[in-house]
């Protein structure tokens, strides 16, 4: 089974840029993607920060954008995102009985299970006693099937201080919950805007980049401070058989040479020697494409 996974997402009211760069021209960039080369995802989670500021247009954007995209698609909610403009503009996002915008779904793979960390009145995350019942009862419901649970703030610290300062703030309640089962096989997670693998408690996780602004890789610098970054944004792109999972970032938006690495490629000295080869095996691929026709 093929998911993607794409995160923070920042729109802002159309017309308006952030960081000097364009979130919508990015997500609709990311859609046009996704349809032309992996049309065969069956779902696609998008974990949060959905929007820069909570705004309800940013929201109306959102949802005209998603009309294109041709898979199902998943909402999470994050710490920049409103849940109350977020449920108006989606009305038909499900939610747990207290209103948080937590869910699960079922797939050919497994169960990916929602959670919603967002606090209000804060960028840090959190899992408060009636969400992590709600965790701990949707996890006994599928004790039978593979679990994926997807959230915005991470369980770890990445050595980014900043980020490290609101990443999830009850992590050994959720652990305490986690480890009563084995049947969850991966954790997705968003917000600090870097790709990222490892693992926590045994459970493997990835972290996507943004699809508008990074976070510089630095490791110094105090938790007063978030170094910012024009590192292109990815998107996840994740394969999940009975015995393995594996996370392919898909740097979409990054324009570079393509070319087969057999040939005369490997001894091109320049570019402009390597453009040939590159012609010449596009011409050589046109001519094996007229045979087979
Ligand atoms: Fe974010």
């Amino acid at each position: 089974m093929k998911i993607i996974h794409l995160t923070d997402l920042h729109l802002v009211a159309p017309t308006r840029k952030l960081f000097a760069l364009d979130p919508l021209e990015h997500f609709k960039a990311a859609i046009a993607s996704i349809n032309l080369n992996h049309f065969d995802a069956e779902l696609v989670l998008i974990s949060g920060d959905l929007v820069d500021q909570g705004e309800t247009e940013a929201y109306i954007a959102l949802k005209e954008a998603l009309k294109s995209l041709k898979i199902p698609y998943a909402l999470g909610m994050g710490n920049h995102d409103n849940r109350a403009h977020l449920q108006s503009v989606f009305p038909e996002l499900p939610q747990d009985d207290n209103g948080f915008v937590q869910y699960a779904i079922k797939t050919s793979g497994g169960t990916f299970i929602m959670l919603d960390t967002a606090k209000e009145g804060s960028h840090a995350g959190e899992l408060c006693t009636k969400r992590l019942a709600w965790l701990s009862h949707t996890l006994e419901k599928h004790s039978d099937q593979d679990i994926f649970i997807v959230l915005h703030h991470p369980t770890v610290e990445t050595g980014i201080r900043f980020m490290d300062s609101i990443k999830l703030q009850d992590v050994e309640a959720f652990a305490n919950i986690v480890k009563k089962h084995n049947n969850i096989r991966h954790l997705f997670f968003g917000h600090v805007h870097r790709p990222i693998t490892g693992n926590w408690q045994g459970i493997s996780f990835s972290l996507m980049p943004s699809l508008n602004h990074q976070v510089a890789l630095n490791l110094e610098i105090d938790a007063k401070r978030l170094p910012g970054s024009h590192e292109p944004p990815a998107y996840g792109v994740v394969i999940i058989e009975e015995q393995s999972l594996v996370v392919h970032f898909n740097y979409f938006m990054q324009e570079t040479r393509k070319y087969f690495m057999h040939g005369n490629s490997a001894s091109a000295q320049s570019f402009a020697q390597l453009d040939h080869e590159i012609e010449l095996q596009q011409r050589d691929d046109l001519q094996q494409t007229m045979k087979d026709y």
